[in-house]
């Protein structure tokens, strides 16, 4: 048994996400995570909002509302989602909780004792109508680079180009719009990250068996032009982990918080100490999660996360965590997502095209999505979401397939020997060469699942089903029933052993199913991984009772599918 730390990146609070958001990092940690619980591994699983930066204030200004209130709510709303795609977080935290705050200001005091911060004195944009400084996207104005009129303080969307809010051509502000804008001198904190270059490079050269998706964007900021640059880490606003030094005021520092991106993946380890809160743990419970001091020199961490977030986790997180000088855990394995388009566009949210998660949830129940998402995740590449690709998975896969199976098997048994399972016959041949088929398939299936390979393991998974779908209709029971009952007896014995097998190890992917399929059979819906198929197939015996199963998956009408592609085509 192993202890195995998994965290997703954490969504902005700013509003709801889509189906993009969820496949490229909370969806597949959630399958890691319950197929390593399923494998009888002890599973920390963690998730949160993160609340800070100028998206969270904007999100909340457009709202109305406080910050504070804009943030409570959403997490509700968030969080809400998540458990309805039964996302299992062993908890899914805030990074504006009180343990953020103090962990954050540590890492800062542990860096600045180690020499690895220093003051700028720099000039930002002031606006003189709102009496404040103007960060990141609190101010907008035309792009240097395109020309684009729009371009924000931090990047041009148009061009892509990564730009300072000076930068800007008639900038004005976001909040006023006021255009009465202009540098003032300001004071902030910067991270020495270029005296780490070596000892992260050094770090990554070990990470062999990441994907190079991974190790190249990290290589890129290590060495390409300058090397890697210092960052600032600070910023003037009233919403964030204010800056302290520990618990020390820093002088000169009244009235600035941290940047979003320095207190955000902090949050992975204080919502693992928010769980321990939540939970009635003590301090030890969570720090032998992460400190190698007390524990989690044993763990196992992997981290899920979409590509644009891989310059953070391969350098600015580390960088922080090195740079302390104390031991805490750092990412063994990390997975990192292309991007789901939709119909062959971007979502967008302002446009509203695509399907958000509330949408998701009151059109179709979350097995349908998950099962799509991640047998199409984009994992190696870009992948592709249009209504007929998802409407054929669900219909076939599903519905044709597993859920065939469970319906055909169940109902002919009630049918000939009623909500029991039958007596008589000896396994033969063919019920031997589907035992090592199974075999086969679940090894398989395990062992793309050990890999992180989603696409893979769901391809091994729906060939362990179509593997009983062969089997009943080769073995043909409803025909052998009538001259050699004991035989097809033992052929929906068979058949039936195989679906409890199925509702077990297909919780990953579809638990609401497994569970309906586990429960009308009468299996527990936390049975762990089968040992051997041979077991497997024959665990439940003659005279266990069960009962059909509802259908366990509708088929996506072609009308249906028409009017949800209308639907969500977007303004
Ligand atoms: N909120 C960021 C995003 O959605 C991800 C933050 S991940 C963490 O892109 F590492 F900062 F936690
Ligand atoms: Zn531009």
């Amino acid at each position: 048994m192993q202890r195995i730390l998994i965290t997703s990146a954490i969504p902005y609070i700013n509003g709801v996400k889509h189906l993009g958001n969820l496949v490229g990092s909370m969806l597949p940690a959630d399958a890691y995570a319950r197929f390593m619980r399923l494998r009888g591994h002890e599973v920390m699983f963690i998730c949160a909002t993160d609340e800070h930066g100028t998206p969270a204030e904007l999100a909340a200004a457009a709202a109305g509302e406080p910050v504070a209130e804009f943030c409570a709510r959403m997490y509700h709303v968030q969080k809400g989602l998540y458990d309805g795609f039964r996302l299992s977080f062993d908890h899914f935290g805030r990074s504006s909780s009180e343990r953020n705050h103090k962990l954050t200001q540590h890492f800062a005091g542990a860096l600045a004792d180690a020499g690895l911060i220093y003051e700028v004195e720099q000039e930002q944009m002031w606006s003189e109508a709102d009496g404040r400084f103007l960060p990141d996207r609190y101010i907008e104005g035309t792009c240097p680079n395109c020309g684009a009129t729009n371009a924000r303080g931090d990047q041009c969307e148009t061009c892509t180009k990564q730009l300072d809010p000076t930068d800007l051509i008639d900038p004005r502000s976001v909040i006023s719009g006021s255009t009465d804008v202009h540098p003032r001198k300001t004071k902030h904190l910067f991270m020495k990250q270029s005296a780490l270059a070596d000892d992260i490079r050094a770090w990554i050269d070990t990470k062999t068996d990441w994907p190079v998706l991974a190790t190249s964007i990290a290589r890129k900021w290590l060495d390409d032009g300058d090397g890697l640059q210092d960052r600032g880490i600070t910023r003037d606003l009233d919403w964030g982990v204010p800056v302290k030094r520990g618990d020390e005021d820093w002088p000169g520092m009244k009235g600035k918080v941290f940047y979003v991106w320095f207190d955000a993946p902090i949050e992975y380890i204080a919502a693992t100490a928010e769980w321990a809160d939540a939970n009635g743990k003590t301090e030890a419970d969570w720090r032998r999660w992460w400190r190698k001091d007390e524990g989690a020199q044993d763990v196992r961490y992997l981290q899920f996360l979409a590509k644009d977030n891989i310059p953070f986790h391969t350098i600015t997180f580390p960088a922080t965590i090195m740079g302390s000088g104390e031991p805490w855990k750092m990412v063994d394995y990390l997975k990192g997502f292309n991007w789901l388009t939709y119909q062959g566009g971007k979502f967008s949210t302002s446009s509203g095209r695509g399907v958000f998660m509330d949408q998701a949830l009151d059109i179709l129940p979350p097995d349908y999505w998950r099962w799509w998402l991640l047998s199409n995740a984009p994992e190696s590449a870009d992948s592709d979401f249009t209504w007929e690709a998802f409407q054929g998975g669900v219909n076939k896969d599903l519905a044709d397939v597993l859920g065939n199976f469970a319906s055909r098997v169940t109902k002919f048994c009630r049918s000939k020997f009623g909500e029991v399972i039958p007596d008589g016959g000896t396994p033969g041949e063919a019920e031997a060469a589907l035992t090592v088929e199974v075999q086969k398939r679940l090894d398989a299936y395990a062992n793309a699942m050990e890999a992180v390979e989603m696409r893979k393991a769901t391809a091994e998974l729906r060939a362990l089903w179509v593997a009983g779908n062969e089997y009943l209709q080769h073995a043909a029971p409803w025909s052998v029933f009538k001259t050699d009952p004991e035989q097809a007896a033992m052929q929906v014995r068979t058949a039936l052993n195989l679906a409890a097998l199925y509702a077990n190890v297909s919780r990953p992917f579809i638990p609401d199913s497994c569970d309906t399929l586990a429960t009308a059979l009468n299996t527990a819906t936390n049975a762990p991984w089968p040992d051997s198929a041979e077991e497997a197939l024959t665990a439940l015996p003659p005279g266990h009772t069960f009962t059909v199963p509802e259908n366990l998956f509708r088929k996506i009408e072609d009308a249906e599918r028409e009017g949800w592609e209308a639907q969500f085509a977007g303004a």
